[in-house]
């Protein structure tokens, strides 16, 4: 018996693998069309990356982040690209009056919200602890508070949608490797925190899907990584949450809303030539990953 359940239970676990990993893929570049969709962290790597490819299938993108002219240039492509529209925000995640700025901005632009694509990541070192606790705390509003804030703000209009919340983590945070300390604890809390307002949507069968992306290595160009790697992307069928009452701060002092650029096609079939192209066909599958 014994040497029966060693042998079935990993070839029934190889069963279930192969059952799950080989699914067939729905994903048509059709269903982003026309859909609004917010990109934080969009000004360089990944973020930017996930905006050329909104834009190719004919999304309305409103980007996020702090350099502002990095994003007049993002905005840009996009539209060459064939972006149905696109506009940016620039501000700082740290303040969470800014991130319910952004959320509210597509409100007014977009007249609602399809997708929250959740990317941005403040900097941190890579070296052992150095004690400096105001530096987690810093480093926790921006790659935590703020995703729990835009979503919390977004979530009316998501449900209206019944849209997605895309939230971009990492291995960091599923392992606790050294050196990444602070970084690490942020991209734990994500995790806590989604995957469990994601049983909340179930319970309460609130129709907005939870997609936590849990990245390895990617070389974006900025960074010296090797390998682009898609380790594990989790998505729920439509799970909702609870009703977040929103309450729209004032613009904060120094966030600056720029207007849809007019429309141009012309660029639309152009290749971008950032370092990341040829890898970011794996955020392509995290946006494949359930229907709209
Ligand atoms: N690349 C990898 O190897 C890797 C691996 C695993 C997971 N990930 C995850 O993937 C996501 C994107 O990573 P990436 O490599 O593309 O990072 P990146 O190139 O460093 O981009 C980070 C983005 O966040 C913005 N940002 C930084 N601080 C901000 C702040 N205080 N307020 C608002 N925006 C801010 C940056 O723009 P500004 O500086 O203009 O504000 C930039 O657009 C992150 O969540 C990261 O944890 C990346």
């Amino acid at each position: 018996m014994g040497r029966l359940q060693k042998i079935l239970i990993p070839f029934l676990g190889l069963v279930l693998a192969f059952w799950f990993y080989s699914a067939r893929d729905t994903f048509k570049p059709e269903m982003l069309r026309g859909k609004r969709v917010i990109v934080t962290g969009a000004s360089t790597g990944i973020g930017e990356q996930m905006a050329y490819h909104l834009a190719r299938m004919g999304a309305h993108v409103l980007l996020t982040a702090r350099t502002e002219a990095r994003l007049q240039s993002v905005v840009q492509r996009c539209l060459e690209l064939g972006a149905a529209s696109a506009r940016f925000v620039s501000g700082s995640m740290e303040d969470t009056a800014f991130a319910q700025h952004v959320v509210r901005e597509a409100q007014v632009a977009l007249g609602g919200l399809d997708m929250l694509i959740l990317n941005h990541v403040g900097a941190s070192y890579f070296g052992f602890f150095d004690g400096d606790v105001e530096h987690v705390r810093k480093l926790l509003e921006i790659n935590f508070l703020s995703y729990v804030a835009m979503a919390t703000s977004a979530l009316p209009m998501l449900k209206e949608s019944e849209g997605s919340i895309v939230v971009v983590s990492s291995m960091a945070g599923k392992v606790g490797f050294p050196f990444t300390a602070p970084y690490s604890a942020t991209k734990f809390a994500l995790d806590g925190f989604f995957s469990s307002l994601r049983q909340e949507f179930a319970i309460q069968s609130i129709n907005v899907s939870i997609t936590l992306c849990i990245l390895g290595f990617i070389d974006t160009g900025q960074r010296k990584a090797p390998t682009a790697n898609l380790c594990e992307i989790r998505t729920s069928s439509k799970p909702p949450g609870p009703v977040c009452k929103l309450q729209p701060p004032s613009p904060p002092p120094g966030a600056r809303l720029v207007p849809a650029l007019p429309l141009q096609r012309d660029g639309a079939a152009a290749e971008d030539s950032h370092p990341f192209a040829g890898s970011s066909t794996g955020l392509l599958f995290l946006l494949s990953t359930r229907e709209l």
